[in-house]
């Protein structure tokens, strides 16, 4: 089952710079949740904190807590490569290993856990990952081809399969769908659907359609100058955010008169 998130008094920094300004955000399990906004206003930078993955960029640190099911995730004794076990990512262009085939694309972030995997634990891991993925038929008969000879839609659908392989409790996707066709797109949502019911699954897109079709819940960030950090404009349940939002900067974004 996927986890709850909660996000308090966060403050995200690139060395002195404030990027995003006291984020107090509830992301509830097994639902879908949407971060959209304008360019800049920290929604890639809020999704990766949510898995420790901000702290890579040299200087880049925060403050305040996300809590994990209750478990504060910047707590001292918190191992932050434990972290991003528990939290998958998906990014925005499909980042298969290149010299990898489809198979061991899949058992990728698998093996890094648990080194010695048995063949046979291999086979069902690397069946059931690409059946969740939704990739499986159009795949079986070539496990062993590249990863990087599937299209675009395939090696975004191969990604979430490698993603859910180490059995996060959240998936984290930052405009997984950006470089991809209508119907790969569509192919990727359908996905997104279906694995809710296993994983609380948070979404950056620029997309107002994609986050009405897929998100339960949205969150409209913004900037109130270039500049100034990002800030959570306004949160509510997806349906609300589009028909009846009752925030005005909100409502000028999803209706395309911003700016
Ligand atoms: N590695 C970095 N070093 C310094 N500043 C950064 C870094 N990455 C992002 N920023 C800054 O943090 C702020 C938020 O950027 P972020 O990429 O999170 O925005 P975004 O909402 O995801 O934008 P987009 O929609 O264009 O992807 C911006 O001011 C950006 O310039
Ligand atoms: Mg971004």
């Amino acid at each position: 089952m996927g986890q709850r998130i909660d996000v308090n008094h966060l403050n995200i920094y690139y060395g002195s710079f404030l990027a995003v300004e006291d984020v107090n955000l509830n992301i509830q399990a097994n639902k879908v949740t949407a971060f959209i906004g304008p360019s800049g206003c920290g929604k890639s930078t809020v999704l990766r904190t949510l898995d420790r993955m901000h702290e890579i960029t040299p200087g880049a640190h925060c403050t305040g807590e996300v809590l994990l099911e209750g478990q504060n995730l910047y707590a001292s004794d918190v191992d932050p490569v434990a972290v991003r076990r528990d939290v998958g990512m998906v990014f925005q262009r499909p980042n298969p290993f290149p010299t990898m085939s489809i198979r061991e694309n899949v058992l990728a972030g698998a093996r890094l856990n648990n080194r010695h995997i048995a063949k046979s634990d291999a086979d069902d891991l690397v069946e059931w990952a690409l059946r969740g993925a939704n990739l499986w038929n159009e795949v079986k008969d070539r496990l062993d081809n590249p990863g990087i000879g599937l299209s675009g839609g395939q090696q975004q659908r191969l990604c979430i399969a490698r993603a859910v392989a180490v059995h996060p409790q959240v998936l984290l996707m930052d405009e997984p769908c950006s470089a991809l066709d209508p119907i790969s797109t569509l192919a990727v949502e359908d996905l997104i659907n279906e694995l809710k019911h296993e994983y609380t699954i948070v979404i950056v897109t620029h997309n107002m359609q994609q986050a009405a079709r897929i998100a339960d819940y949205t969150a409209f960030f913004n900037l109130k100058a270039v500049g100034q950090p990002g800030h959570l404009e306004y949160f509510a349940d997806t349906t609300t955010m589009f028909n009846n939002p009752q925030n005005e900067e909100a409502e000028r974004y999803v209706s395309g008169r911003f700016g």
